[in-house]
């Protein structure tokens, strides 16, 4: 099938290149010359594993261009993925979505085009989307013109650092219509994934246990609200995990221990239940707050989402509370963070707990040493405030230093050779904010271990 996906960002792209993977004639408009220029050369603008593979292995169905009259007309299918950030009441600021429905209904006309929403809106822009690319179409072509079309909506739940896997072998795809021909269509679009009939890429081959993978089809309101109250279940499970993990400091339990076996209840499932600094990233943060700010136009409010977000603050404001406990003063203090991105596996710094953590820490007076194996270069560009703070190593960050926060668990970090920094530091101070160290194995190294969540070191 002819697609057309607009917005070459985490998700976009990784669509894109995945459409084109399975056999599907793809073009991605961007109006970032750079990141097309990237592309077009067979890079890949953002971190993410196998993209580039990928791309390299589609490259034959995948074209990159500025120009919407490239890729729009003749699409069975155009896909919405442009940014959607939060504005400061917490609704999301939807001027590039309109600028892409502009252009998309000036450029329509295919016999029947699905217009499709990846990016996340408001419950309800569908309907605002139809309604904008209906006056653009009207305004460019003659009234009786050819191009036929319905908007679609088609929340996505990939997860950066592993978008590949997420979109080839989803849990579910959920499709959303009032208008039952774009259904059909977009049922076609993903029947290889559905039935997982197309060949696995070498290097990301099918789990044994992926088999056919349900659908949810439903009308437009329903599929924007799925994807509301899917990212907003995860957040305020991590957000759960870590108030009881505070609890769990208090009564001296082991969180690791408590988050196993409340987990392994089918029920509940033991994913999402990591205690640690909390969620960061560009959907959590973003989707808790805009799905408060739709239910008060209704004049409703949801105490838990909200909750959920005043629970994972606190983690970031305790990481460093934690410090001051130990350390009694932060003034002229320094303090190594390693980690920048917001997890592992990608250069993604929106929302990162790590510069929040930054931030608190020199207002207390602490001086910070920064590093990343991945995301340095990206928060150079885009936090040039504390890019004189970056270390070009890991032994830089512990070169000296008061204490050092683990605050992103790349693999990277896990398999230091830790004997070899405590004698590097001023005092060994390491604050796992990840839950992910080895508290007997650092204390016997000479370490003064500190957890967010309950974790007892002498165990
Ligand atoms: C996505 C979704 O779109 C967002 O709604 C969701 O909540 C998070 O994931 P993401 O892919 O991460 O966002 O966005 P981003 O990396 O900012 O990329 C958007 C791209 O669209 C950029 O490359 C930008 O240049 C491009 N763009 C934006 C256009 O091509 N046209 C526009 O009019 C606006
Ligand atoms: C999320 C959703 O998982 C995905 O379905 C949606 O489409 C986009 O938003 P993403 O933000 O890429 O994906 O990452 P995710 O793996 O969900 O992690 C989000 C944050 O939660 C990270 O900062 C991570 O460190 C944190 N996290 C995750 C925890 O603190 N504990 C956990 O147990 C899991």
């Amino acid at each position: 099938m002819k697609v057309c996906v607009v917005g070459t960002g985490y998700v976009g792209l990784t669509t894109g290149i995945c459409l084109a993977y399975l056999g599907h004639e793809v073009t991605c408009v961007d109006l970032n010359q750079e990141k097309v220029d990237l592309l077009r050369g067979g890079r890949s603008p953002i971190y993410e594993p196998f993209l580039d593979e990928l791309m390299h292995e589609a490259a034959h169905n995948l074209t990159f261009t500025t120009d919407y009259a490239e890729g729009v007309p003749g699409a069975e299918v155009v896909f919405v993925a442009v940014q959607t950030p939060s504005l400061p009441d917490g609704q999301p600021d939807l001027r590039y979505l309109r600028m892409a429905a502009e252009s998309i209904g000036r450029t329509i006309d295919g016999e029947f085009t699905v217009v499709v929403n990846k990016s996340t809106v408001p419950i309800g822009s569908g309907n605002w989307v139809e309604s904008i690319l209906r006056e653009s179409f009207e305004q460019f072509h003659s009234r009786r013109a050819a191009g036929e079309f319905a908007v679609a909506s088609n929340p996505e739940f990939l997860r950066e650092g592993s978008a590949i896997h997420d979109t080839l072998y989803p849990d579910r795809i959920v499709i959303g219509s009032d208008n039952p021909r774009s259904l059909d269509v977009l049922n076609r679009l993903y029947r290889a994934v559905l039935n997982q009939s197309f060949t696995a890429p070498t290097f990301l081959p099918r789990p044994e246990e992926v088999g056919a993978v349900p659908l949810v089809s439903t009308d437009l309101a329903s599929a924007e609200l799925i994807k509301y109250a899917a990212n907003a279940f995860l957040a305020l499970k991590i957000s759960y995990i870590n108030e009881i993990g505070k609890l769990a400091n208090k009564v001296g339990a082991d969180i690791n221990q408590v988050a196993r076996g409340t987990g392994l209840d089918a029920r509940i499932g033991s994913r999402f239940l990591q205690p640690g600094v909390g969620w960061g990233g560009s959907c959590f943060g973003k989707d808790t707050a805009a799905l408060i700010a739709t239910a008060a136009e209704y004049s409703y409010d949801m105490p838990i989402v909200s909750a959920a977000r005043v629970v994972n603050q606190r983690q970031r404001e305790e990481a460093v509370n934690k410090l001051l406990d130990e350390l009694r003063i932060l003034k002229g203090r320094k303090i190594g963070l390693l980690g920048l991105a917001f997890k592992p596996n990608t250069d993604d710094l929106r929302d990162s707990p790590a510069i929040d953590i930054a931030r608190l820490m020199i207002a207390r007076g602490a001086r910070v040493k920064l590093h990343d194996p991945i995301a340095a270069e990206r928060f150079r560009v885009e936090e040039p405030e504390l890019a004189a703070s970056l270390c070009e190593s890991v032994d830089e960050v512990f070169d000296d230093s008061d204490a050092v926060v683990l605050v992103t668990e790349w693999p990277q970090y896990l398999e230091l050779d830790w004997g070899k920094y405590v004698g590097l530091m001023r005092t060994p101070i390491i604050l796992d904010g990840r839950n992910v160290l080895d508290p007997q194995r650092l204390s016997r190294l000479g370490y003064t271990y500190l957890t967010i969540a309950g974790r007892p070191v002498g165990l």
